[in-house]
């Protein structure tokens, strides 16, 4: 071969990059509404939205104010709105989950009764939210979150969302045998329809950090006892594996960036649905370096979700959902 052909290349990948219409018809993976769902919280005693200053654009919602926003998340075609309650008061033993009157419960039935189908509603599923010592559990004497008595605690908070109306609930405190316990419990009590979206692989992570502030939380101590150690790819692949095995309808990976290369396993080991959570810290880090002009924040934040689904990810819990559906509708 002489130089002048080594010059000019036969095979030439740019022909299919030239116009954005050809690179729409040749891409591989695209971020679409109907797989986005919006975490939001939802605060007891207050009249107005209490903005969230470790992420920017994010708020405790009002009653009437969450009421909004889940109809804008079903006007826009979102796959779905995760709920988390933020109570007026907390105690050891969370209490205010399985109240009937609690904030969540509440908050559930409210927007239940606003979207009915036209949004899948789901509830986050743990303690932490509403106890006094932040974990995801009930602590024993000896300081240890104990497993078999929170499983109780939740089939009771799984029964009172059912109640409620809830299409899925969102088990995320990683107890062994979760699922399984609450499975048990909603068919038992006739909600053989409310579907599980278990959190299996959840790892102890410090991008969990601006969360805190959402719900008000100060932690005693770490997660680490339950929540998964970082280096580990197999272990969350077998906690997928037992969800699944104990009737998990979808199973999730979170958080989500770190974590990509658990994603693709993952979905390459079960044949139900995967869903990965975007979560708080993955989000304020993006808003802090577009809040300093660091980087282009809406091509980062498409790349960022582009890069979820590519590893795998059916589904994404995202604070940027409803956002993103707006910019996706405009660009057509
Ligand atoms: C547990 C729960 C947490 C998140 C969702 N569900 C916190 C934790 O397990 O430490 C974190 C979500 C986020 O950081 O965006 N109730």
């Amino acid at each position: 071969m002489s130089v002048a052909e080594a010059a000019f290349p036969v095979a030439r990948p740019r022909r299919l990059r030239r116009t954005p219409t050809l690179r729409r018809l040749v891409a591989e993976t695209t971020v679409e509404a109907r797989q986005l769902v919006l975490p939001a919280f939802v605060r007891e005693g207050i009249s107005e939205p209490v903005p969230i200053s470790s992420m920017p654009g994010v708020v405790q919602h009002t009653h009437d104010s969450l009421r909004r926003a889940a109809a804008e998340a079903a006007e826009l075609g979102l796959g779905g709105i995760m709920l988390f309650g933020v109570p007026e008061w907390k105690d050891a033993r969370g209490s205010g989950a399985v109240d009937p009157d609690g904030i969540l419960n509440v908050a559930i039935e409210e927007v239940v009764s606003e979207v009915g189908d036209a949004l899948p509603v789901m509830a986050d599923l743990c303690l932490d939210e509403f106890t006094d010592h932040g974990h995801c559990g009930l602590v024993a004497p000896d300081g240890s979150v104990d497993n078999d008595s929170t499983l109780e605690v939740y089939a009771a908070m799984a029964l009172a969302q059912a109640s409620a109306g809830v299409d899925l609930v969102g088990p995320s405190g990683m107890m062994d045998g979760q699922v399984g316990v609450i499975r048990a419990a909603l068919d038992a009590a006739g909600h053989t329809d409310v579907a599980i979206l278990a959190y299996s692989a959840k790892y102890a992570s410090a991008f969990y950090g601006p969360f805190r502030e959402a719900v008000d939380s100060s932690l005693q101590g770490d997660r680490r006892t339950y929540q998964q150690d970082g280096g580990n790819v197999r272990e969350g692949v077998r906690e997928a594996l037992l969800d699944v095995a104990e009737g998990a309808d979808l199973v999730m990976v979170k958080p989500a960036l770190a974590y990509l290369d658990v994603i693709r396993a993952v979905r390459d080991a079960v044949d139900v649905p995967v869903a990965a959570y975007n979560i708080s810290g993955e989000y304020s880090m993006l808003e802090a370096a577009a809040a300093n002009g660091w980087i282009d924040r809406e091509a980062a934040i498409l790349e960022t979700l582009t890069s979820i689904r590519r590893a795998g990810a059916d589904v994404t819990l995202t604070y940027w959902a409803a956002e993103v559906a707006r910019l996706l509708r405009a660009a057509r």
